[in-house]
């Protein structure tokens, strides 16, 4: 058992990129009454990836709407220039690229100076040497298991291998440090991106698409194979 999963075993954050952004609100009380753990938000600024979605305002606006953990994946270049931003409209936890920061390590002790988790996110195609220098900055390690900029693709099959590596690097360096996979998630890869480590599994399209999204987080949580 981890630490910061506990009993639960994994964190199931469902993400509203694939929700109808006429009623958040509902989406918002959907994922908390189908037992997600955290909610999920992409905020994309159409030049890091190729899709535009949220700012600060919407997010201070699902603050006022939930009390659920906000872990806030930034998709945006020079990621420096917004998180206080991020941090003032409530969030819980930013998630920089590495690959979009300058000054990763400063980026993310900024994050971190505001009380709040600070995460780093790497692309399917960068290498897990982006963490050698950052180990003691970092609360979550968020491996994309598809490329950034849209919901409902497909998981890279190759991204298990980098979960394995990962994981034996986090149970090194730190086991708190949280392993988060985000892209092409469901009940059918569930069991292989646990079994190689995963502990923090986000979800857009299969949760909001299931006919019973909280059966579906159930299945998720019974098919994990927890390490
Ligand atoms: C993709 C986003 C994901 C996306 C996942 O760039 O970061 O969070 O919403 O959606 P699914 O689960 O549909 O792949
Ligand atoms: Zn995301």
């Amino acid at each position: 058992m981890n630490n910061v999963t506990g009993e639960k075993g994994i964190l199931v954050a469902p993400s509203i990129l694939s929700a109808d952004f006429t009623r958040l609100k509902e989406a918002l009380d959907l994922i908390k009454n189908s037992g997600g753990d955290w909610v999920h938000v992409d905020v994309m600024d159409g030049h890091y990836v190729p899709n535009l979605t949220i700012g600060p305002p919407v997010i201070e606006s699902i603050r006022g709407a939930t009390e659920m953990f906000m872990d806030v994946h930034l998709m945006v270049v020079e990621p420096d220039r917004l998180v206080p931003s991020f941090i003032q409209a409530g969030a819980d936890m930013i998630t920089v690229h590495a690959e979009a920061c300058t000054h990763l390590n400063r980026t993310l002790q900024c994050i971190r100076e505001a009380g709040i988790k600070a995460g780093i996110a790497l692309n399917p195609a960068t290498s897990l040497s982006m963490l050698n220098y950052s180990w003691d900055a970092v609360d979550m390690i968020l491996l994309m298991t598809v490329n950034p900029g849209f919901g409902g693709q497909s998981y890279i099959p190759q991204m298990t291998g980098k979960i394995r590596e990962l994981r034996e690097m986090i149970q090194m360096k730190n086991p708190d440090i949280l392993l988060e996979i985000d892209g092409g998630i469901s009940t059918e890869n569930i069991a292989e991106v646990t079994a190689a480590g995963a502990n923090v599994i986000v979800t857009g399209s299969s949760f909001f698409g299931a006919a019973d999204p909280a059966r579906y987080v159930r299945e998720l949580r019974e098919l994990a194979e927890v390490f």
